[in-house]
């Protein structure tokens, strides 16, 4: 390892958050004018859904520096009954899936070798209760034929899996069918969908209760065209704030930054690590909560993280892990199940990149521990399979930054799901 380490210091904007990227177009689609989106994600997962909406008629284009997304007459798109490939992108499936159910289109679902490997079966049995259906029954992963129903069928349903793409999903198909749909969310996901589709004026209402959400959509009802501003990622972000905490005389701060308190539990569980993290200039923005994060370098004191907090941090868990492998004592991080069915297996592929650098970390089928060192084993090449999977790819980049030792990490070019310029931007802040 070279002594001497490297820091990070300045001041950068981070591309805008890929949850809300998403929803900007196929909500947007639905409008009733044209939407216009400002710092939309340029990012292959988002462009997985921009062309998959494109082969269904809507009309996208770019001028300066806005996305302009057509939107159809209330209930209209148009017929198509080829195949859509959502590549690496949850979100493209699931949501298309959604928006899709109340067309009578019949549609061929294909995706990456990661994507063809995650559980579908979870939206299609949701989206049955709308009247659709997916070829062969029994299958549960893509390939498949997805058949949207000739008219949407009003239902009442229970979520009891914590996923916002499945919620959001629904919240589609209810949009495009007639009269009050409702769904019970047991576990508070991410609510863009619902924020947005708040903002545009839809028929929709959201009741808190003590355990549960309950979300009512008037479907068949317009949707008002309005600007859509989207907010830095904060997941993109939590791999400039670890970066900059666990690296010596560093100060980075990243402006305009997604702070809805439903993707903010990195921030809360850094903050009982003991990091030093400032947010300032808050405001809200088209229904979100933005604002800047300052993170300095910090000593990080190990930490539990329950069950009940993995909603909210859902897509930080690697670098987290990253930045308990800095923290003194030893973390544990508690009902993270669903992290083994992300882009990759995501507590296999951060267990198998660690153990041979020398970090103590164990884990259960829902269950991570790791204890801090500073002692990572160096001494030979260093080579991480990312596994088709962005933020595991991410994760152990910012690694070889801070000890300023090169890892060969396969799969690499799997950055430009969710954050092309993530290099640069490390550059950017890297001093020597
Ligand atoms: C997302 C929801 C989460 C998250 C994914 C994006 C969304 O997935 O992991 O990166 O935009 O709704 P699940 O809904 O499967 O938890």
């Amino acid at each position: 390892m070279d002594k001497k380490l490297p820091k990070f210091v300045g001041t950068i904007n981070i591309p805008g958050d890929k949850s809300i990227s998403h929803r900007a177009l196929i909500i947007g689609s639905q409008a009733t004018g044209i939407v216009k989106v400002t710092n939309l994600l340029e990012s292959a997962d988002v462009f997985s859904t921009m062309n998959a909406l494109r082969k269904f008629g809507v009309h996208i284009i770019k001028r300066k520096n806005a996305y302009y997304v057509y939107g159809l007459v209330v209930g209209g798109l148009r017929e198509y009954n080829g195949t859509i490939n959502c590549g690496n992108s949850g979100t493209t499936a699931r949501l298309m899936m959604g928006l899709l159910s109340t067309y009578p289109i019949t549609i061929n679902f294909t995706g990456d070798k990661s994507l063809s490997k995650r559980p579908m079966a979870r939206v299609i049995n949701l989206l049955r209760e709308f009247g659709a259906n997916a070829l062969p029954e029994n299958k549960n992963t893509m390939p498949f034929k997805f058949l949207g129903s000739y008219v949407g069928l009003q239902n009442d349903q229970k979520l009891n899996v914590p996923s916002a793409q499945l919620k959001s999903a629904w919240c589609l198909a209810a949009l495009n069918t007639k009269g009050i749909s409702t769904l019970e969310e047991r576990f508070e996901t991410r609510d863009h969908t619902e924020i947005m589709l708040k903002y545009l004026n839809a028929n929709i209402k959201v009741k808190k209760l003590k355990n549960k959400k309950i979300i009512s959509i008037f479907g068949k009802t317009p949707i008002d065209a309005k600007d859509i501003s989207v907010p830095g990622d904060i997941s993109s972000a939590a791999f400039m704030i670890i970066l900059s905490l666990i690296s010596k005389n560093s100060k980075v701060t990243i402006k305009n930054v997604l702070l809805n308190p439903t993707r903010t539990g990195i921030l809360d569980v850094l903050k009982k690590m003991k990091a030093k993290i400032k947010i300032k200039n808050k405001k809200t923005v088209c229904g979100e909560i933005v604002g800047d994060i300052e993170a300095k370098s910090s000593n990080l004191k190990a930490t539990t993280v329950p069950e009940k907090m993995a909603p909210r941090l859902i897509d930080e868990y690697p670098i987290l892990f990253i930045a308990a492998c800095f923290a003194k004592g030893t973390s544990n991080f508690k009902g993270i199940e669903e992290l083994r069915i992300k882009e990759s297996d995501r507590i296999k592929s951060m267990e198998s990149g660690l153990k041979p650098l020398g970090v103590k970390i164990s884990s259960t089928k829902s269950s991570v521990k790791i204890t801090g060192t500073n002692s990572f084993r160096l001494n030979k090449k260093i080579k991480i399979d990312a596994k088709g999977d962005h933020r595991i790819a991410m994760s152990f980049y910012v690694l070889s930054q801070v000890l300023n030792k090169s890892f060969k990490i396969k799969d690499f070019n799997y950055v430009k799901t969710s954050f092309p310029s993530f290099t640069k931007t490390i550059n950017k802040l890297k001093k020597n």
